[in-house]
């Protein structure tokens, strides 16, 4: 092109004279022009040219920043950075042999919906930081509560999906508290949604709560619930403390089969076989607190994770030994009976986790669990400085983290709340939201307001912390 460019400048200048005559000093003049040297120079200039574009083009695709304008130097400096604090996370604690385990040997896909059932202290903020860490991998939707809040769908009233943000037809994930309702809830899940809940000993389960929950209800049943003699005290006579006009008073009986959507106050055996049926038939994996680590194994292989990296974690919430209370076994049978529903679900569950770890192989899991603990002690050893005591809530403790850890510890110490806020943010780039008309924040928190005010009245809602 620019080589024609110097023999038609050239040409204009004879315009004059006759075409023919222009035609061979053009000729003439082009060949003048036309030396071997000045080729050689103009060609290594272009082929330079096309290099340094093609290069430049090449580096933006790679690090997807084509909207951004950098100067080429200093992409090339950020990524080589990435690609070292990638290498830091993901080179697995233990390089060799891990690729036997670490692989999920069914090769399939992993699944783009899961429902995970939440309930109240049984560690569960340990699944949902699992499964929102998945959700935002694959770019899944998530059904959140209200920003800065833990209750979905108008807890502790039955989910409600107008209160949920964003506004969608079909969620492919939903993992924070809600009072579950089967019809509702399978609404607005794909039908192949995997199912999951966790249930714990039900007489650490409720001791945790009777010792936990500090607003309600227990504080309005005792001249001090925090003394030591007070869960002895509510065990052996229990009805004369419970008081269904007290807010939040569900918490202190069968609390998990509350959250699962049933009656928590009916006692018959037969109501309890029917619950079993239920749960058996609604979810795929009910995972048990007390073998949190098997349990995160079988949900791995459910929904076909690539790698052990995604079900590691920190404990969360974990409560400080002082503030556990000395219990007998006269209060634990106390507390079992109290709970039948509960106990009869967890006896019921814990048996079916001895036969899903059969069918999964029980060699197989055994191997997996020891790789899996070696990689648990690994990962607190390098986040985690110190079990820290909450300001607003010293009975249980936070995690403070080793400075430096990195952004993948941060995010493992991350509660529900915490996340859904980060996942509310993150997933606007990615879900269209124009086909529904969305509620503002504050509309969503009226709406929880008012459904919480159902069923635990004015006063008590505001505190629902
Ligand atoms: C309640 O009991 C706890 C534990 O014994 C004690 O530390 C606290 O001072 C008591 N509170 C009141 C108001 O008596
Ligand atoms: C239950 O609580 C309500 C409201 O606080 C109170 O009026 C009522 O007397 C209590 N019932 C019993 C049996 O203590
Ligand atoms: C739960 O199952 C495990 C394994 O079979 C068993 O060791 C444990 O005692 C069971 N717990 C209860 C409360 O039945």
């Amino acid at each position: 092109m620019c080589l024609m460019n110097i023999c038609l400048v050239e040409s204009t200048k004879e315009s004059e004279e006759s075409d023919l005559v222009v035609m061979s000093q053009t000729r003439k003049r082009c060949r003048r022009i036309f030396r071997p040297t000045w080729l050689i120079f103009l060609t290594i200039c272009v082929c330079c040219l096309i290099h340094i574009h093609q290069v430049y083009t090449a580096s933006r695709q790679m690090l997807g920043l084509k909207k951004r304008h950098k100067s080429m130097l200093f992409l090339s400096q950020e990524r080589k950075m990435r690609q070292g604090r990638a290498l830091e996370l993901v080179v697995p604690p233990q390089e060799e042999d891990v690729a036997d385990v670490d692989k999920n040997p069914a090769n399939c896909d992993a699944k783009k919906s899961v429902f995970f059932l939440k309930t109240h202290k049984t560690g569960s903020t340990t699944v949902t930081n699992v499964i929102l860490r998945y959700a935002e991998k694959h770019h899944l939707s998530v059904g959140l509560p209200p920003l800065r809040h833990w209750q979905l769908g108008g807890y502790p009233s039955f989910f409600d999906p107008k209160i949920v943000d964003p506004q969608l037809p079909v969620y492919d994930v939903l993992c924070h508290h809600m009072r579950y309702d089967h019809v509702t809830v399978r609404k607005v899940l794909p039908l192949n949604a995997v199912s999951v809940t966790i249930l714990r000993d039900p007489t650490a389960n409720f001791e945790s709560g009777f010792s936990f929950f500090r607003d309600w209800p227990y504080p309005q049943w005792f001249d001090n619930a925090s003394a030591p003699d007070s869960l002895r005290r509510f065990l052996d006579h229990p009805d004369s403390f419970y008081n269904k006009s007290t807010p939040w008073h569900f918490r202190a009986k069968n609390y998990m089969s509350f959250d699962l959507g049933f009656d928590n106050e009916r006692d018959d055996l037969q109501y309890a076989e029917s619950l079993i049926g239920e749960v058996e038939a609604r979810f795929n994996l009910v995972m048990i607190t007390e073998r949190m680590e098997e349990s995160l194994i079988l949900l791995k292989d459910l929904l076909c994770m690539d790698s052990f990296d995604e079900i590691l974690h920190i404990r969360l919430k974990v409560r400080q030994n002082s503030a556990r209370r000395e219990v007998s076994s006269r209060m634990r049978d106390q507390m079992m009976t109290w709970n039948l529903l509960d106990t009869n679900l967890y006896n019921h569950f814990n048996k079916t986790l001895d036969s899903k770890i059969a069918s999964y192989g029980k060699e197989r899991m055994g191997a997996e669990l020891r790789k899996f603990r070696e990689m648990l002690d690994k990962i607190e050893e390098k986040c985690v400085l110190y079990y820290d005591e909450l300001h607003l809530k010293p009975w249980i403790s936070r995690i403070k983290l080793k400075r430096n850890s990195g952004d993948f510890c941060d995010k493992l110490s991350w509660g529900e709340v915490k996340f859904g806020d980060f996942i509310r943010n993150f997933q606007r780039h990615h879900i269209d939201t124009a086909a529904l008309p969305q509620l503002s924040n504050d509309e969503i928190n009226q709406l929880l307001r008012h459904a919480q005010e159902k069923v635990i009245g004015e006063k008590a809602s505001l505190y629902s912390a």
